[in-house]
Formats: structure tokens, C-alpha cells, sequence
């Protein structure tokens, strides 16, 4: 009897032990950082921590799809994010200190749609750096020091609608730097130092309604360098140094409206 009892109450013990632990479990998995706000709904936790103090990304809902750390002092993104939070769809991680994305940081991030990381301070892209991102839509790299991209950067980014890369360091457009971006609408290149645009720089980009190019210090437009663009209804070339604007082939681009 004696030995049943101590075993019941072992039982007992063991089985309040697990549920101490799903419940911890739980906890852990769901808790948001006391200082942001957040919110469940069917599609996961909306996670909004912006403009506080972090320093780095801390632990998360595994069921984040909306995580905003805008205007921290994060200095080192040495997360995956996705690979944690396998459910991202938007990442805002603009204006911090961020100097560059560590190898795999958006590795698996097959959901991601948006990715912001304006205003950072990265100086290069790597060449895996967005190579999962298919379904990603928006990428804002703007107001960072970025002189250098792997000409396949952005090689596998085909839903891609809208880049922004103005404000930076950028001194050459690579051939190949924008190969199909079939999906893209938006170009925005304006603020760099742009001196020199390879000519098939945007082939191909065949859905490209608009495209900034001012403020950079362009020479020569090269006749070929904007034929293929059938959709560009904006271009805006102000404040370079352009001295034949006689070669872009304007006929050839019915629904250009707008310089
Ligand atoms: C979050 O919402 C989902 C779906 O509405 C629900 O199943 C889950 O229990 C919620 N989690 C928390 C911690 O409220
Ligand atoms: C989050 O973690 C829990 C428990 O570990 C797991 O059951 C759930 O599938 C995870 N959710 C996601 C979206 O990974
Ligand atoms: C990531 O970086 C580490 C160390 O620099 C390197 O060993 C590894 O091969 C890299 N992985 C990829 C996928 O480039
Ligand atoms: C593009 O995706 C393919 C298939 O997943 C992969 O093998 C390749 O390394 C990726 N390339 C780049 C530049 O991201
Ligand atoms: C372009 O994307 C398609 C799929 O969308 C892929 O089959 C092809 O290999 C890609 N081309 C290059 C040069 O990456
Ligand atoms: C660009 O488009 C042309 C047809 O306009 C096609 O022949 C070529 O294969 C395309 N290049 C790439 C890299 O997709
Ligand atoms: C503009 O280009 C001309 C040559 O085409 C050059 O002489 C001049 O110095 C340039 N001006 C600026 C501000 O770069």
C-alpha cells in the first residue's frame, strides 16, 4: 500500500513536473519583450519594438510574422531570424547600427515580403545574403554606406517589386547586377555616385514602371541602356551631369510621362 502511495504521488509529481514544464514551455515560446507591444491574431504574433534601446534582437515568439525594431541601437544582427520565427513575413530593422548581415541571417525566410534595413550602416552586399527570398516583395536598403554588391545579390529575388538603394555609396552598375528582377516596378538609385551604368545594366527589367537615377554623377546615358523598359511611366535623371540626353530613345517608350 505504502509503495503504491509513494508511486501515485511520484506519478503525480511527474505528471505536474510536465505540465509545469509545457507551461514554461509555453511561455518561453510566447513571451513578447516586457517593453514592446504585441499582438496574436491567426497569423502569429505582431511584434512591435520600435524606437526602444535594444541592442540586439532578443527572443521571440516562434510565431512572429511581423517583427519591427526600428530605431534601436542594434549593432549585430547575428540571428536567424527565420530559422526561429520560420513564420516572418516583415522585418523592420531600419535605423540602427548595423554593419553588415552575417552570412545566413535570412536564410529560410521563404515567407518574407518585406525586409527593411534603411538607414544602417552596411558597406557591402553579399552574394547569399537574400538568396531565399522569393517571395519578397519590398527590400529598402537605402541611407546605408553601400559601395559594393555581389552582382548576384539579388539573382533570386523574381517577386521583387520595389528596391530602394538611394542614399548610398554606389559608384557602378554591374551588367548583371539587376538579372531577373522580372517583377520589379520600383528602382530607386537616386543619391549615390553613380558614374557609370553598363548599358544592359536593366535589361529585362520588363515591368519597371519607375526609375531614379538623380542626384549622381552621370555622364553619358547610353542609347541602349534604356530600351527593353516598356513599362517606365517615371525617370527622373535631375542633378547629374549629363551631357547627351539625345541618345535616350524616347519614341521607343510610349508610356514615359514623367522626367
Ligand atoms: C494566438 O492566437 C492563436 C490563434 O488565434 C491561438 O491559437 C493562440 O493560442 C494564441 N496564443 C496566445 C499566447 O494567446
Ligand atoms: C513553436 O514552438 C512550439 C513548441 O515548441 C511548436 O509546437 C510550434 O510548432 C512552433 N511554431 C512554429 C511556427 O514554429
Ligand atoms: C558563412 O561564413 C562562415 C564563416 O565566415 C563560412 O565558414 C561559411 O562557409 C559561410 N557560409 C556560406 C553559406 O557562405
Ligand atoms: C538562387 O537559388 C538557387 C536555388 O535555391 C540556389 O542554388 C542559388 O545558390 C541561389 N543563388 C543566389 C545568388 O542566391
Ligand atoms: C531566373 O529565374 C528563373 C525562375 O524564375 C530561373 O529558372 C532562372 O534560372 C533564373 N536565371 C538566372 C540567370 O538566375
Ligand atoms: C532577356 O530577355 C530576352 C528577350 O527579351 C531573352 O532572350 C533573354 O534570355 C533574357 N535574359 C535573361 C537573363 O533573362
Ligand atoms: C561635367 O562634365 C563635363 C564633361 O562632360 C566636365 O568638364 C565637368 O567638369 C563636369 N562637371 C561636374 C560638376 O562634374
Amino acid at each position: 500500500m505504502v509503495s503504491e502511495n509513494s508511486y501515485s504521488i511520484k506519478m503525480k509529481n511527474r505528471s505536474l513536473f510536465f505540465i509545469v514544464l509545457v507551461v514554461c514551455a509555453k511561455l518561453v515560446n510566447t513571451s513578447c519583450p516586457s517593453t514592446c507591444s504585441c499582438s496574436n491574431s491567426t497569423l502569429g504574433f505582431y511584434v512591435n519594438c520600435y524606437y526602444k534601446s535594444f541592442e540586439r534582437i532578443p527572443d521571440l515568439p516562434n510565431d512572429t510574422y511581423h517583427l519591427n525594431f526600428g530605431y534601436n541601437r542594434i549593432h549585430d544582427i547575428d540571428v536567424k531570424f527565420c530559422e526561429k520565427m520560420p513564420l516572418l513575413q516583415t522585418i523592420y530593422i531600419n535605423n540602427n547600427l548595423i554593419e553588415e548581415i552575417p552570412n545566413e541571417t535570412f536564410t529560410d525566410c521563404h515567407q518574407l515580403i518585406t525586409l527593411d534595413i534603411d538607414d544602417n550602416k552596411l558597406k557591402s552586399i553579399a552574394k547569399m545574403d537574400f538568396s531565399s527570398l522569393r517571395q519578397l516583395r519590398t527590400l529598402d536598403l537605402s541611407g546605408n554606406a553601400i559601395e559594393y554588391m555581389h552582382p548576384e545579390a539579388f539573382r533570386n529575388l523574381t517577386s521583387l517589386e520595389i528596391l530602394d538603394l538611394s542614399n548610398n555609396a554606389i559608384e557602378y552598375i554591374h551588367p548583371e547586377a539587376f538579372l531577373n528582377l522580372t517583377s520589379l516596378e520600383n528602382l530607386d538609385l537616386s543619391s549615390n555616385a553613380i558614374e557609370f551604368i553598363h548599358p544592359e545594366a536593366f535589361h529585362n527589367l520588363t515591368s519597371l514602371e519607375k526609375l531614379d537615377l538623380g542626384s549622381n554623377k552621370i555622364h553619358i546615358i547610353d542609347e541602349n541602356t534604356l530600351r527593353q523598359l516598356p513599362n517606365l511611366r517615371y525617370l527622373y535623371i535631375g542633378n547629374n551631369n549629363i551631357s547627351s540626353i539625345n541618345s535616350i530613345p524616347f519614341q521607343e517608350m510610349p508610356n514615359l510621362y514623367h522626367m
